[in-house]
């Protein structure tokens, strides 16, 4: 008996591709990257590696958070969730934008770069400029040792493990729960979270890693999906709020993995121009997990469906009967609190990348003209 393997085969542990195992360990990533920083009774925050005193928050009048590609996209989901709940003002940047523009720095901003490999050029020229004018720089990386772990005078490692493919998945998620961490944190520290307040946000986070294991269950629903609209030359994702930031990068998973074109719009925006490209049986992604944005992501999904466009939509359990008479397809994620939503609503969107270029034959892994660490200006 001759048994034949190679190395990259065993490291893919059964699946397809990288891409396909790095989507299902997820649920790993959201506990690993949880871990420790919350205590076992679940009331608070522990985030030892923030060398920050209560006075030293305090002092944080505005964060800039600086990244490129889909660590930008974590960056944009960070703004929402620092800004709700610490209720400090937020920018967020693309790393090779944020060096030209003359930030106005002061010692009393905190910024945050995200990078997955920490080894980014643009992310690391900007981390470089912050600190030369005299921030404070907290880096979210993926990778202890790295040049931006290095530099930073504080580093949140998010416990993704390695990332083999190029296109990110659990990096991505894993950041988003760091940001969760350090939100929840700051705004405990900074009295801005009641103790119920904080076991209820803990709770729901502690529900994530089981409500991602659900939604991989909808794989199926997702890969008709994604055949599909394999054979569209365009296609457009739209959202309110968070959905908007999932939006953009479930539009940029797509375009890296499938080539397919596509545009992530603010729903409310189309009308404004867009809506002209909308024509026929052009298929729209439409997010709609914010409650309170609801009625009005509905509207706008009519005005794309009055149009003829093939309309999936992303909604909560709970919600596919209401919701389900706008759309022409549904998918539903679990549901948590408002502010979560992206750790969710984002897995379906991933599976959609891959299950298109793999429709289309491509190198799902390895796309054209992409590294997965870009260490050039
Ligand atoms: C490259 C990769 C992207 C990634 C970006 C930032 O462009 O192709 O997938 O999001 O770099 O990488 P980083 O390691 O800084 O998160």
């Amino acid at each position: 008996l001759r048994v034949e393997w190679d190395l990259v085969t065993a490291e893919k542990a059964g699946y397809d591709h990288f891409m396909l195992k790095e989507i299902y360990e997820q649920p790993k990533a959201y506990r690993d990257t949880m871990g420790s920083r919350i205590s076992p009774d679940g009331k608070q925050f522990v985030l030892n590696e923030l060398n920050m005193s209560a006075d030293d928050l305090r002092g944080i009048q505005n964060i800039h958070i600086v990244a490129c590609g889909t660590a930008y996209h974590a960056g944009l989901v960070g703004k929402n969730v620092i800004e709700k709940l610490v209720r400090i003002p937020v920018e967020t940047d693309v790393a090779s934008e944020y060096r030209y523009r003359s930030p106005i720095i002061t010692p009393n901003t905190l910024v945050i770069v995200v990078s997955q490999s920490g080894e980014t050029a643009d992310t690391l020229a900007a981390l470089r400029e912050a600190k030369n004018q005299g921030a404070r720089v907290v880096a979210i990386t993926n990778v202890v040792g790295s040049s931006v772990a290095r530099e930073a005078d504080d580093t949140i490692v998010t416990w993704a493990g390695p990332e083999i493919a190029v296109a990110s998945t659990k990096a991505y998620t894993s950041q988003l729960i760091a940001f969760y961490l350090l939100g929840g944190y700051m705004a405990q520290q900074l009295g801005k979270l009641n103790e119920t307040q904080t076991t209820e946000l803990i709770q729901a986070m502690q529900q994530l890693p089981d409500q991602v294991e659900a939604l991989l269950k909808q794989a199926d629903k997702v890969k008709q999906f994604a055949e599909a609209i394999a054979k569209h030359p365009s296609l457009f994702f739209i959202g309110r709020g968070l959905d908007y930031a999932v939006a953009l990068e479930g539009s940029l998973k797509l375009k890296e993995i499938s080539y397919i074109h596509s545009e992530a719009y603010a729903a409310g925006e189309l009308k404004h121009g867009t809506l002209a490209l909308i024509e026929d049986d052009v298929p729209v992604i439409a997010l709609a997990t914010q409650e309170e944005l609801l009625e009005k992501t509905i509207s706008n999904i009519k005005e794309v469906a009055a149009r003829g466009a093939h309309v999936l939509g992303l909604c909560f359990e709970g919600y596919e009967e209401e919701f389900g008479k706008s759309v022409d397809e549904i998918l539903s994620i679990p549901r948590t609190l408002p502010l979560l939503t992206p750790a969710l609503s984002v897995i379906p969107l991933q599976l959609l990348a891959y299950y298109a270029s793999l429709a289309l034959g491509h190198d799902v892994d390895k796309p054209r003209n992409l590294a997965k660490s870009v260490t050039v200006e």
